[in-house]
C-alpha cells in the first residue's frame, strides 16, 4: 500500500464571510495570536508525516507563498540585530516541507479545487486539509488519525464530528454503519442538508484522506449546491464503487472561516499559551468587572 506523503490544501476561496478583511488578504493568513492559521494547518500535516504540501491558490493569495518561502532580507536583519530565537522560527517555516502551488483559475467549488491538483498528486493516496479549520490535538494530529485508518483499510477516510441538528445545513453530512469505536463505513453523504433531510448529525470537518480514484469520480460529478462542484457529491459517486470510511476526529476544533470560530480560537489560544495566558486571564477579568460596573451605574 502506498504511503500518504502529499497533502492538498485548498485556499482559493474568496472568504466572503470575512470581508472587508479578505479583500486583499487571504483569510488563511489571519493570525491566531502571532501565527497565521495556515501555519497551524501545515504543522498538523507535517507532524503526521506529510512531506509535500500542494496549495490550490487563487488571486490575492501571494502572501501564503511568501510566508512559506525564504525571506533573506528579513533573516539578514534578524541576524544582524542578534535576534537568534526569531531567526530560527522564521527559517523553520520554509524548511518544514516541499511546497507546491497550483492556481484554480475559477472558483468553481471545493471539488473543483481538488481536481485542479490532480497532476501534482498523481496516482497515489493524498490528504486534504481545509485552510480554514483548525484541529488541535498535540498528541495525535487530526489528519494523522485519518491516515491511521487509511493504513488499516486502504480506502478513503473522511474526518467527522457530531454537530447539533440545527447546524447540519452548514456541513456535508454522512450516514454509515459503525465498524469500530469512532469509525464507520459510509453509505450515504449529502452536502448542506436541511435538518429534516439530514440522515444523521455526523458532519464532515475539513480533513480527508482520499484515494486517487476521487479524480475520476469528480470528473463524472455534475455541479451541485450553489452551482459548485462539490467534493461531497463526488464522494457519494465514489462510494458506489469503493468503500469509504468516516472517522470521528479527536481534538479541539475551531472553524476559523467565520468570525465566531475565529474569535473563539484567538481567546482559547491566548488563554492556554505560556507567554500570553496570565495576561489574557487578567484582561478578561478586568474587562468583565469594567462592563459590570458600567451597567450598575
Ligand atoms: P468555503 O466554503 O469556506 O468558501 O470553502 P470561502 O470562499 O473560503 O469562504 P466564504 O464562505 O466565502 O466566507 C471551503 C474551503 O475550500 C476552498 C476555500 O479556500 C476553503 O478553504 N475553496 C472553495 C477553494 O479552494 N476553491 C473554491 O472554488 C471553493
Amino acid at each position: 500500500m502506498l504511503e500518504v506523503k502529499k497533502a492538498v490544501i485548498p485556499v482559493a476561496g474568496f472568504g466572503t464571510r470575512f470581508l472587508p478583511a479578505t479583500k486583499a488578504t487571504p483569510k488563511e493568513m489571519m493570525p491566531i495570536v502571532d501565527k497565521p492559521i495556515i501555519q497551524y494547518i501545515v504543522e498538523e500535516a507535517v507532524s503526521a508525516g506529510i512531506e509535500t504540501i500542494i496549495f490550490v491558490t487563487g488571486r490575492h493569495k501571494r502572501a501564503i507563498e511568501d510566508h512559506f518561502d525564504y525571506a533573506p532580507d528579513l533573516e539578514y536583519a534578524l541576524e544582524k540585530s542578534g535576534k537568534e530565537e526569531l531567526l530560527k522560527i522564521i527559517r523553520e517555516i520554509s524548511d518544514m516541507a516541499n511546497f507546491v502551488y497550483i492556481r484554480q483559475k475559477e472558483q468553481l467549488g471545493l471539488g473543483h479545487a481538488i481536481l485542479t491538483a490532480e497532476r501534482v498528486v498523481g496516482n497515489e493516496p493524498f490528504a486534504v486539509l481545509l485552510g480554514d479549520e483548525l484541529i488541535i490535538n498535540p498528541v495525535n494530529p487530526g489528519i494523522g488519525q485519518l491516515i491511521e485508518i487509511y493504513k488499516k483499510f486502504g480506502k478513503s477516510v473522511i474526518g467527522t464530528t457530531e454537530v447539533p441538528k440545527e447546524e447540519v445545513y452548514k456541513y456535508g453530512i454522512i450516514d454509515g454503519a459503525k465498524i469500530e469505536d469512532g469509525v464507520r463505513l459510509v453509505n450515504y453523504l449529502v452536502e448542506k442538508p436541511e435538518p429534516h433531510e439530514a440522515p444523521s448529525t455526523s458532519a464532515i470537518i475539513g480533513r480527508y484522506v482520499l484515494t486517487p480514484s476521487i479524480f475520476d469520480a469528480l470528473k463524472r460529478t455534475p455541479f451541485g449546491k450553489g452551482g459548485e462542484l462539490q467534493l461531497t457529491d463526488a464522494l457519494m459517486m465514489l462510494r458506489k464503487e469503493e468503500a469509504i470510511y468516516a472517522k470521528d476526529i479527536e481534538g479541539r476544533r475551531f472553524d476559523t472561516g467565520n468570525k465566531y470560530g475565529y474569535l473563539e480560537a484567538i481567546v482559547n489560544f491566548a488563554l492556554t499559551r505560556e507567554d500570553t495566558k496570565d495576561y489574557m486571564k487578567q484582561l478578561i477579568t478586568n474587562l468583565v468587572k469594567e462592563i459590570e460596573s458600567q451597567s450598575e451605574v
